[in-house]
């Protein structure tokens, strides 16, 4: 970590992150849709692997992709819808806790996918631990994705308000942007680092999980 003067408002590992959701949560709608299966998979265990790497981030990141530096109390929130209060760098105070809720819509998404089945032939790798659960995965898994596509919706209409308003909030994120004032940055190696350690931890994770009964 170092204390830099002249910075980006969106470091790169944070906006690789958020572009990488667009194609992946595309291709994993398509893929499910039209039965490719593997393909589906592995994009959901790519989401995965980058929200436990952004939620690190958010602690381990540069300044404005900490969540300490944008998750505000309530009455910071109500004061930015009465008509302010927002510096007009990083999150406002409401788009910080949209943040939060995409980010858990994200994880739902997953996790629910890791013990869900199709009628057919595929079966996430928790499939058969879920029991009795299985129609309830299923069913949340499709309405969670509905949640997370209505949410998504909201937050490309919000980007749009601003942009209407005369505030371009997309080439920040394209570009990173430049951030005033003293700024923490945060080294893309250790990124890397962070990246790779999630996609380990869910390889682990995932091999420690109860194998299905052979059958007979
Ligand atoms: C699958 C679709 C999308 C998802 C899931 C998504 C999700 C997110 C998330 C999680 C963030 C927070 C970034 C972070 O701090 O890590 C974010 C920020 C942002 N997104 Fe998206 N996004 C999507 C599509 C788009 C599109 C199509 C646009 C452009 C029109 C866009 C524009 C932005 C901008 C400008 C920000 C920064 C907002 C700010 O300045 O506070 N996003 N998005
Ligand atoms: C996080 C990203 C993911 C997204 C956006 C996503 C999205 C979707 C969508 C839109 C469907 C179709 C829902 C329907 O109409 O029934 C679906 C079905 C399915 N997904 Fe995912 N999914 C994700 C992750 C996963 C993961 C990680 C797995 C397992 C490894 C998985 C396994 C399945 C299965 C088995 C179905 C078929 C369910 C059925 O036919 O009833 N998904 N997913």
């Amino acid at each position: 970590m170092q204390l830099s003067a002249t910075a980006t408002v969106w470091d790169l590992p944070t906006r690789l992150f958020h572009w990488s959701l667009l194609p992946l949560l595309i291709t994993a709608w398509v893929s499910a849709e039209e039965g490719y299966m593997e393909v589906h998979e592995w994009c959901g265990y790519t989401v995965l692997v980058l929200v436990a790497f952004r939620v690190l981030w958010g602690f381990a990141g540069s300044q404005h992709s900490r969540f300490s530096s944008f998750l505000r109390g309530p009455g910071a929130v109500m004061r930015y819808f009465r008509g302010g209060e927002w510096s007009g760098e990083g999150h406002n105070p409401a788009g910080g806790w949209s943040v939060v809720l995409m980010l858990a819509l994200l994880l739902s998404q997953g996790v629910s996918g890791l013990f869900n089945e199709d009628d057919i032939s595929f079966s996430g790798p928790l499939a058969h631990l879920a029991g009795g659960l299985s129609s309830t995965v299923s069913e949340w898994h499709e309405l969670n994705f509905n949640l997370l596509l209505a949410m998504v919706g909201v937050h490309i209409i919000a980007v749009l308000l601003y942009l209407r308003g005369g505030k371009n909030l997309v080439r920040p994120m394209i570009t990173g942007g430049s951030a005033a004032g003293q700024t923490v940055k945060a080294s893309a190696w250790l990124a890397l680092v962070l990246l790779a350690g999630c996609a380990a931890l869910l390889w682990w994770l995932l091999s420690l999980a109860p194998k299905p009964a052979p059958f007979l």
